[in-house]
């Protein structure tokens, strides 16, 4: 079995963050979100994974994943170019998947549970697919699946106004080889996209059998800056104390840490759980729960939690820093001089200030 891995996408919803690179590399406890798709196709015994590229610097996708050695697996770069949906980017692996069933996991959607019972659960003898599914309050913004009592999907719909389950399809699916032939008899959907939902209903209506998994669990698609964050604090809610970084005297450290190589935590300063500091950072002040602050980053005087600084970043402020998702290069500078008059900014396109 194979994997294939999406990574394009424009990331619309992500911006400014999306203006330097895809989505798919937005850090989640530290690590790229795509990473973590990468580990639970390998921990489901899956070593052969094509990565699918989009338009928005495809290349960073490259550098950040190198040839896979790194994770115990084998990467192959597959380039899809425009994002004409899910289906036509499931198409350009054919040749990749050659003939064998593969997993196609979404690269910015992230799981607890991870894939091994999901995968090893396939019955390939009678079913052409299996999809992953979860319960949502709110399934109008996925596509939605409808069972039968044995558990067989009967009906999908993309994005229904009326759904007719809770059961949103969660973006990870298993593929035999005849959806490449159910993609090519589909015409693209209302947003001109070919829907991979519409080439799997196309299999039901032929007569292939469609198994589900409902997956236990939290799951996070992180198309959105709050569900970037949310995910960020589920990932650190798992994460394990492991402090190589210089811890100076009189610092207090609650809950479980993790503080990289050549990193020094000041004198008087309070790190509280679960957080997540890289290397070469300094850091003065307060980091609370929940904040994951990339390397090379210097908070100096200040106090963040619930938050992401992916990198390369500077924190001087006389208000905490809560909820926040700064990009690399950030600074939040109080400056004593242009204070009493007003602030002062250099903004990108679509950020957005809460003051
Ligand atoms: O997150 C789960 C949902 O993902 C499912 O419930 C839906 O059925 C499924 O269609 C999908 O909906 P989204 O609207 O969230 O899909 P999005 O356009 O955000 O794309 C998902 C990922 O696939 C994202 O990492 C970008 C990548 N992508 C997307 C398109 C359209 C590609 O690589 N190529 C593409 O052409």
């Amino acid at each position: 079995m194979k994997g294939v891995i999406l990574s394009g996408g424009h990331g619309t919803r992500l911006r400014p963050l999306t203006h330097t690179g895809p989505k798919q590399l937005i850090p989640i406890a530290n690590k790229p979100v795509i990473c973590y798709a990468i580990e639970d196709l390998r921990d489901a015994g899956i070593t052969e994974i094509g990565i699918i590229l989009g338009t928005n610097m495809p290349n960073k996708i490259k550098e950040a994943l190198g040839d896979g050695s790194e994770f115990g697996v084998n990467l192959t770069y597959i380039m899809q170019g425009e994002p004409k949906g899910l289906a036509h980017a499931a198409k350009t692996a054919k040749d990749f998947v050659d003939g064998d069933s593969f997993v196609m996991y979404l690269g910015d959607n992230i799981l607890k549970s991870g894939i091994e019972d999901f995968v090893s659960g396939f019955d390939e003898s009678d079913y052409s697919s299996r999809l992953l599914l979860q319960e949502v309050e709110d399934p109008r913004q996925f596509g939605v699946a409808e069972l039968n009592e044995d558990g067989k999907i009967i009906n999908l719909v993309e994005k229904p106004e009326h759904p007719k389950s809770n059961l949103a399809l969660v973006g990870i699916y298993l593929f035999k080889n005849n959806i490449f032939d159910a993609i090519d008899k589909i015409k693209p959907s209302w947003r001109n996209e070919l829907e991979i939902t519409d080439a799997i209903q196309k299999l039901i209506d032929e007569g292939f059998n469609v198994d589900s998994f409902v997956v236990d669990g939290w799951w996070k698609d992180t198309g959105k800056p709050e569900d970037v964050l949310d995910a960020n604090k589920l990932i650190l809610e798992t994460i394990k104390t492991d402090i190589q970084g210089e811890i100076e005297d009189d610092v207090k450290i609650k809950g479980r840490v993790i503080i990289g190589k050549n990193t020094i935590v000041k004198s008087g300063s309070v790190i509280k759980g679960p957080a997540i500091i890289g290397e070469n950072c300094e850091i003065k002040g307060y980091v609370g729960p929940y904040t994951s602050i990339g390397d090379n980053t210097k908070i100096i005087e200040s106090e963040i939690d619930s938050s992401i600084i992916i990198g390369n970043s500077i924190i001087r402020s006389d208000k905490r820093i809560t909820e926040s998702l700064l990009g690399q290069n950030s600074q939040i500078i109080s400056d004593k001089k242009t204070y009493p008059k007003g602030r002062s900014f250099v903004i990108g396109e679509n950020s957005i200030i809460k003051l």
